[in-house]
């Protein structure tokens, strides 16, 4: 294949990256974003196959081709891969897709970590530059997928999501990245003849960064997972823009640069979100000093209410918020939700939904939920969209919502997520929470707006609940 038509190629494959991304970051044009990322990922899967096994031609030589048996060998690899990503996709709730997303992550770190090892073997022409991109590759692959190995624990609550203080944590933090540099250094000093020497210390380079990676992660308390989620999909991007670099695959310097970028930024977005900065995030543990988490402070009783007074209460409402979180993803409520919404607005309510940055469990997770449940785009505002407005409003719905609702982020400086804005629904004439217990949420921290004197508890299912106010309406 001649190699200005790979170079083309992968040229196109990044124009239509490009778009996808471009496409991604609106409601109305997801669907065609997405196809756009699909049409490059094509193009850039057969080029790079056929190049790798049919040899690329240029002026002045060729490169050989792995021929037949690479092609089998790329064959079975995408065979296997795509039985198991096909099975998994189809089984994956969306309340599953963080976790799944932080393992796909896990792979990307692994992966440039092994593409880093294999390099290190190779004779490079420009020997010094090739040792600092094994050693920046392995390093980033390594905290990746440790890092995001943790990360898929905790959102999978299969280890707690409260953050690990070790004494001195900064500093070890500090001590690993000053070794690196160090290493780096030394590593490229070392003759390629000295390749005991040589895979010694990027051994303990390996081991260290796949220390760091699951001490970073594991020292975020469950309030700012969602920063790391989105960065942890930066470092995945550089990882694969580090193995592009190593397999010298132009496509995938420039895809991994895009993910890496767009996920930087994404994390500076979620960053300003939740009233973070980004250093402390990365530095690990802001937000939480070992304090008590989920502390048993007293806040008095709390009141209850059934779905026929709500329906009573809504009966006589001019306006409505509602703020959706996690829990009407797990529970799926958002087909009544926006029936609810319907019937409502059919009434002359004026109906609106209050959308926190973090709320569920992924970016845009409740903007994708009210999307497919077909709510009008031009009802769903963001927080700093609505905050001032729950003061003029008759009743609040606080649809499986919990830490984006909490007072205490606004008014308890010692609370582990203080700082953090919140969606302010304890200023409206009532409020009703709708969960199943009273259960804290996701960052472990007790809510004491259950306990105001405007709020009310509507207990049970938030699917059930929603249709049985539904049919008492
Ligand atoms: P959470 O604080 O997680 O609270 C959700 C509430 O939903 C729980 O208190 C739970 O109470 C209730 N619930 C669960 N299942 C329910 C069901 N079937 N019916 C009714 N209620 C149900 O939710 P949030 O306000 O959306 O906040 C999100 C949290 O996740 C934040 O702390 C955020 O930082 C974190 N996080 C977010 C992301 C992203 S990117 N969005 C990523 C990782 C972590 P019961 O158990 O009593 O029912």
């Amino acid at each position: 294949m001649p190699l200005t038509l790979v170079q083309g190629s992968y040229i196109v494959a990044g124009l239509f990256f490009i778009l996808a991304l471009a496409g991604l970051s609106k409601h109305e044009s997801a669907p065609a974003g997405n196809r756009y990322g699909i049409i490059g990922m094509t193009i850039a899967l057969v080029v790079t196959i056929l190049a790798a096994t049919g040899g690329v031609r240029f002026t002045g030589g060729e490169t050989k081709g792995s021929g037949l048996i690479g092609l089998l060998l790329i064959a079975a690899a995408m065979a296997i891969g795509a039985v198991i990503g096909i099975a998994k996709a189809r089984k994956v709730e969306m309340t599953g897709m963080p976790e799944l997303i932080a393992m796909l992550h896990s792979f990307v770190g692994l992966a440039a970590v092994l593409v880093g090892w294999n390099s290190s073997y190779e004779a490079a022409p420009f020997a010094k530059v090739h040792d600092v991109e094994v050693f920046v590759g392995v390093f980033i692959g390594a905290v990746t997928f440790t890092g995001s190995i943790v990360a898929y624990l905790k959102l999978s609550a299969k280890i707690k999501s409260a953050s690990m203080m070790l004494p001195g944590r900064h500093f070890i933090n500090l001590g690993i990245i000053v070794a690196f540099f160090v290493m780096t250094a030394v590593y490229t000093a070392i003759p390629h003849e000295q390749l005991f020497a040589r895979q010694l210390l990027l051994g303990i380079m390996t081991a260290l960064a796949l220390f760091l990676g699951w001490h970073l992660v594991a020292s975020i308390g469950g309030g700012d997972m969602p920063v790391v989620v989105s960065m942890l999909n930066s470092y995945s991007g550089w990882a694969a823009a580090a193995a592009g670099f190593l397999l010298n695959n132009d496509l995938l310097i420039i895809t991994g640069a895009l993910v890496g970028s767009s996920g930087a930024f994404l994390s500076y977005i979620m960053c300003k979100a939740m009233n973070r900065s980004f250093i402390s995030v990365i530095a690990g543990g802001f937000g939480s000093d070992g304090g008590v988490v989920g502390e048993a402070k007293d806040y008095g009783e709390h009141r209850e209410i059934d779905a026929a007074g709500v329906a009573e209460m809504l009966k006589g409402a001019s306006s409505v918020i509602i703020t959706p979180g996690y829990g009407m993803a797990v529970a799926q409520a958002q087909y009544p939700v926006a029936e609810l919404t319907k019937r409502l607005r059919e009434r002359g309510v004026n109906v609106r939904f209050g959308i926190h940055p973090v709320a569920g469990r992924l970016p845009g997770h409740m903007n994708v939920l009210l999307a497919e449940a077909k709510v009008p785009y031009d009802i769903v505002l963001e927080l700093d969209e609505i905050n001032d407005d729950f003061a003029d409003t008759d009743v609040v719905l606080v649809i499986g919502a919990n830490d984006t609702v909490n007072p205490s982020a606004a008014e308890d400086p010692s609370s582990p997520i203080a700082g953090m804005p919140v969606l302010e629904v304890w200023n409206a004439h009532d409020v009703i929470v709708f969960k199943r217990s009273m259960a804290t949420g996701y960052a472990g921290v007790q809510n004491p707006l259950f306990f105001r004197d405007n709020s009310q508890m509507l207990f049970g299912d938030a699917k059930e609940r929603v249709d049985d106010i539904i049919a008492a309406l």
